[in-house]
């Protein structure tokens, strides 16, 4: 049965007090609603339709980015009508509909799959959980048959119904045609005088469709709504990734404090130590070690390659099997082939340094004029001193040495010297006779004071 999903996301989420809309704030470094977006598309669901705020321009945005489609939900009138704001795109769909909350950063897909399954024998089913502190959640009450008899929100419940553990998580599959149906004959004669979502399963059972109950991790299913529970679902996610990475065979010795996005990839056998940061966009290959103290986004390191402790690798850098890059070393948008060594205290941007190649201690390249980025390429072989500046646009030939403190600013060709130094000059026995008239002044000077 073809799979459509429908991601509520239209709530401001003022409890974060954030100009960004609530969604749109990161876990491992993709937005909430971006982690519940992908767990749907793993479960097969063809059509994402994201329920929007109309001040949410962001969130369509990123929607739009991921594949999905997007409603404007406008006032926002509850749960229930936020879901019914999606039948203008999906009420044809022939096929299953899923409904979830757009902040469930810790969604998986194997939730989403359960729930299609439980849906196909049963006609619906939403998922339940048992937290610690059930707050005000929904509570689940179901019948002797194990099913869905109602679900009753905190604020409408009665004391009886508040003691149950049983909690709404917020994910409900049903046959798209009915949900439609049944979303539209909501009504909202309740405490918050809102269309609840939770009311649908009700609707259902007076038309003979009862609802099945699934119990998932309490983890998983946590709501974001404010930056403590943030944190905690950032938390998760860590424990989650860190996990899967030990899983597949990736050398970490402290786990704890390695820091993951999303989409890290790191090979079987490769190695990381300890307080590493992988921002987004970070492929390490096998046998490759990434020393402590390193923070890396958007770039690929390639199998031996040693980098850090304490470097900076920054996004469009691709570092070839076998380089070294040491310590306060920083590389944006640079190829450094293979076997290249860059040890300490450099920064290289926009360039290519050519396989071998050795970069001494604070060389930099002056990539930037204020206006434009220009390229700096250096090629195989090439000895550049410690401390030559590089300024670009500027092509160091294959096997060229730069002498210390060069500042190069025209194309060197290949094996040449290139130095740009003023010549030395030396006085004998200057520093000795400028002390002993300095001493002199400054005893004369001492004498005078009463
Ligand atoms: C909801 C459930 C509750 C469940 C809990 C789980 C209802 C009526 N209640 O309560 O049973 O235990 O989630 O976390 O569904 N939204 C819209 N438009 C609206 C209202 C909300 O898009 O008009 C979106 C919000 O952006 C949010 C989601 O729906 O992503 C849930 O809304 P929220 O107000 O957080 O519902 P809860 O009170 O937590
Ligand atoms: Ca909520």
């Amino acid at each position: 049965m073809a799979r459509a999903g429908i991601i509520l996301a239209a709530g401001m989420g003022t409890r974060m007090k954030s100009a960004l809309p609530k969604v749109m704030h990161e876990v491992a470094g993709l937005p909430m609603v971006g982690h519940v977006i992908q767990a749907m598309r793993g479960a097969g669901v063809e059509r994402i339709v994201v329920v929007t705020h109309k001040a949410g321009d962001a969130v369509r945005a990123f929607a739009e980015k991921m594949g999905a489609e997007s409603v404007i939900q406008d006032p926002q009138l509850g749960t229930g009508h936020a879901a019914a704001c999606a039948a203008p795109l999906l009420k044809d769909f022939a096929g299953t509909v899923i409904v979830c909350y757009g902040d469930m950063p810790l969604v998986t897909s194997a939730t989403f799959d359960a729930s299609f399954a439980s849906q196909a024998e049963t006609g619906m089913a939403m998922i339940g959980f048992r937290p610690a502190d059930s707050g005000a959640y929904g509570r689940m009450i179901l019948d002797r048959a194990r099913l869905l008899d109602r679900i009753v929100e905190f604020k409408d419940a009665n004391a009886e119904e508040r003691a149950e553990t049983l909690c709404n998580a917020g994910i409900l599959a049903a046959a798209t045609k009915e949900f439609f149906y049944w979303a539209g004959k909501l009504d909202n004669n309740n405490a918050q005088k809102e269309y609840y979502l939770t009311d649908v399963p009700s609707l259902a059972k007076a038309d003979g469709v009862r609802c099945a109950v699934i119990e998932a991790d309490e983890v998983e299913m946590m709501g974001v709504n404010s930056r403590a529970e943030l944190a905690k679902a950032e938390a998760a996610m860590q424990v989650r990734l860190r996990a899967a990475a030990l899983k597949n065979f990736v050398g970490l010795v402290a786990p704890d404090t390695v820091h993951f996005s999303h989409d890290t990839v790191l090979e079987p056998d490769c190695a990381v130590e300890p307080y590493v940061v992988f921002a987004p966009g970070v492929t390490v290959r096998s046998g490759a070690r990434i020393r402590a103290f390193s923070h890396l986004e958007g770039v690929e390191v390639g199998s031996g390659a040693i980098i850090g402790p304490y470097a900076r690798l920054r996004p469009g850098t691709v570092v070839e099997e076998d380089v070294h890059i040491g310590n306060f070393v920083e590389l944006k948008n640079t190829r450094i082939e293979k076997g290249a060594k860059a040890n300490h205290l450099t920064y290289l941007g926009d360039a290519r340094v050519g396989a071998g190649a050795n970069i001494g201690c604070g060389t930099i390249t002056c990539n930037y004029d204020g206006f434009f980025k220009h390229k700096t390429d250096i090629g195989a072989g090439a000895f550049i001193g410690s401390d030559t500046a590089l300024v670009a646009p500027v092509k160091i030939g294959d096997g060229v040495m730069t002498g210390a403190g060069s500042v190069i600013t025209k194309d060197v060709p290949a094996n040449a010297l290139v130095v740009t130094r003023a010549p030395q000059v030396e006085k004998p026995g200057w520093a000795e006779k400028y002390r002993a008239v300095k001493k002199a002044e400054k005893a004369a000077k001492a004498a005078k004071k009463p």
